[in-house]
């Protein structure tokens, strides 16, 4: 089926209608309609790769993609907890949309959905984190935006304190305030001067935090730690970094704000990662697992005195977003938690990925000139696979239409592409080229994680070096992704 073109009077200027894309079949013409009107260019480069779908759900945990390819699911950034359409959480939807009768976007009037998730998550902190019994919540609508509350927060309970602490590696989110918190030249440029002023420091390295804070503490307003670091290639700092940094912070004064937007709720086999390693963040920001994998969510969660610093008498209207906090998505975010307790995840994500990452190590030094470092926490995997050039043969390196830096970048890519090959659908890193990320649900039965493994070894076992992911390419697709490097 493609997508039809309407003839009647309001359908020629919506010339798609919804009823198309409710039918069986897939429309086959939804990637052209991307490269047409979105990210054009984003798609003809997982087009050139071969990635680009669409994909079909046959499973939770199951995709095909458009050539019938058989995929376990370990993509969604780590926004997917339970899968994709999972019964219990499709169940809940159709029970709220048959039975709630509240308002959608209850903006100026309590909301028994809003209400009751601001309740559980200020619960669910001071279960694990008992000094934040009085906290408050702000909701989002994304991961970034969780993080521009706390931005907000940290300067209206600082004033006088401009400069945030932020580490090397580390991902909040590419909206503006976000952004300037997310150090990769590759993101921040074209936007430079970022606000607000950053200091950014080695991840892990409590002595340069210490020397921060003597040297500047005055200005700093907060440090922004995830963790663990997601983007920046599942990287956990060395025991101690959190509790010794929070410790640090608060002799200073200055703010914790913990970024468990991707480590939090039970991805990394915690509820809080950050509380979890000896931190009492004074602020934390949740987003992705939150939604269920259904809805956009964020939420920050801040000590009462910090929340009114901003949100206090009249200027209690000083932060708001039109949508946060709709019923749909509270409703939605209420029932992913519930799920996420009910069905023992967090402890379930730390056994698996225990087990997991034991054998992801295994199939490393069974295979270390493809894979030259495989990481994990929790349901959270990096496999850092080796180099795609240095090692080339002789005259392969002149063949290959790149500079070795944008060679450099494609490494992870072509590990995404070689393990969707090799029928597991898996997520690159934003900030670390080199390591390809599996981010399967935290449901996931054991049978399919086990088939998981055995695909990426075959992967592995497949190549042999990394090199030849890329010397297996086809040069004309070569070429055309070297014409979209610029
Ligand atoms: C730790 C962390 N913070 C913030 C974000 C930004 O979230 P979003 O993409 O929903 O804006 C991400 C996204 O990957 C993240 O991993």
């Amino acid at each position: 089926m493609t997508l039809a073109r309407r003839e009647d009077a309001h359908e020629a200027v919506l010339p798609f209608a919804t009823a198309d894309l409710l039918g069986e079949a897939p429309p086959s013409d939804s990637l052209r309609l991307e490269q047409r009107y979105g990210n054009g260019d984003l798609f003809k480069v997982l087009e050139i790769l071969g990635v680009a779908g669409p994909l079909r759900v046959e499973s939770p945990w199951e995709l095909r993609d458009e050539r019938g390819r058989h995929l376990i699911h370990a993509a969604g950034y780590a926004a997917v907890p339970f899968g994709e359409r999972y019964p219990p959480l499709l169940e809940f939807v159709d029970a709220y949309l048959g039975k709630s009768r509240e308002l959608g976007l209850p903006q100026q009037s309590a909301g028994a959905w809003r209400a009751a998730l601001e309740a559980n998550l200020v619960s669910l902190l001071a279960h694990v984190a008992p000094s934040h019994a009085d906290s408050r919540v702000i909701f989002a609508n994304s991961g970034a935006e969780a993080i521009e509350s706390a931005i907000k927060l940290a300067r209206a309970a600082r004033p006088k304190a401009r400069s945030f602490v932020n580490f090397a590696a580390g991902y909040h989110g590419k909206t503006h305030g976000a952004l300037a918190l997310t150090p990769n030249p590759e993101y921040q440029d074209p936007f430079l001067p970022l606000s607000p002023r950053t200091l950014t420091l080695p991840y892990g390295d409590l002595d340069a935090f210490e020397d921060a804070l003597a040297r500047h503490g005055d200005d700093i307003a907060a440090v922004v730690v995830e963790p663990v670091q997601g983007e920046g290639g599942v990287i956990t700092p060395p025991p101690g970094f959190l509790a010794g940094l929070g410790e640090a912070a608060r002799k200073h004064g200055v703010l914790v704000i913990a970024d468990e937007i991707q480590s939090g709720l039970g991805r990394t086999g915690e509820w809080f990662a950050s509380v979890a390693a000896g931190l009492d963040p004074d602020i934390v920001t949740l987003a992705k697992p939150l939604g269920g994998g259904l809805v956009p969510v964020g939420a920050t969660l801040a000590r009462a005195s910090i929340y009114r610093a901003m949100l206090a008498g009249f200027a209690s209207k000083r932060h708001s977003s039109t949508f946060a906090g709709g019923s749909l998505a509270m409703a939605v975010a209420l029932r992913s938690l519930e799920i996420i307790a009910q069905e023992g995840l967090v402890t379930k994500a730390r056994e698996d990925g225990r087990y997991a990452l034991e054998r992801l190590r295994q199939i490393q030094a069974r295979h270390p000139r493809f894979i030259e470092e495989a990481r994990g926490a929790g349901m959270l995997f990096g496999i850092k696979v080796r180099p795609v050039v240095g090692k080339l043969p002789f005259g392969a390196r002149r063949l290959i239409p790149f500079d070795d830096d944008t060679l450099g970048q494609l490494a992870g890519v072509l590990g995404m592409r070689a393990l969707h090959l090799g029928g597991v659908h898996a997520c690159v890193s934003l900030n670390s080229a080199r390591t390809v990320r599996l981010t399967p649900a935290l449901n996931l039965p054991r049978p399919l994680l086990d088939e998981m493994l055995t695909r990426v070894e075959a992967v592995a076992q497949g190549h042999g070096r990394a090199w030849t992911m890329l010397t297996r390419f086809p040069l004309p697709r070569l070429i055309q992704l070297a014409r979209l490097s610029g």
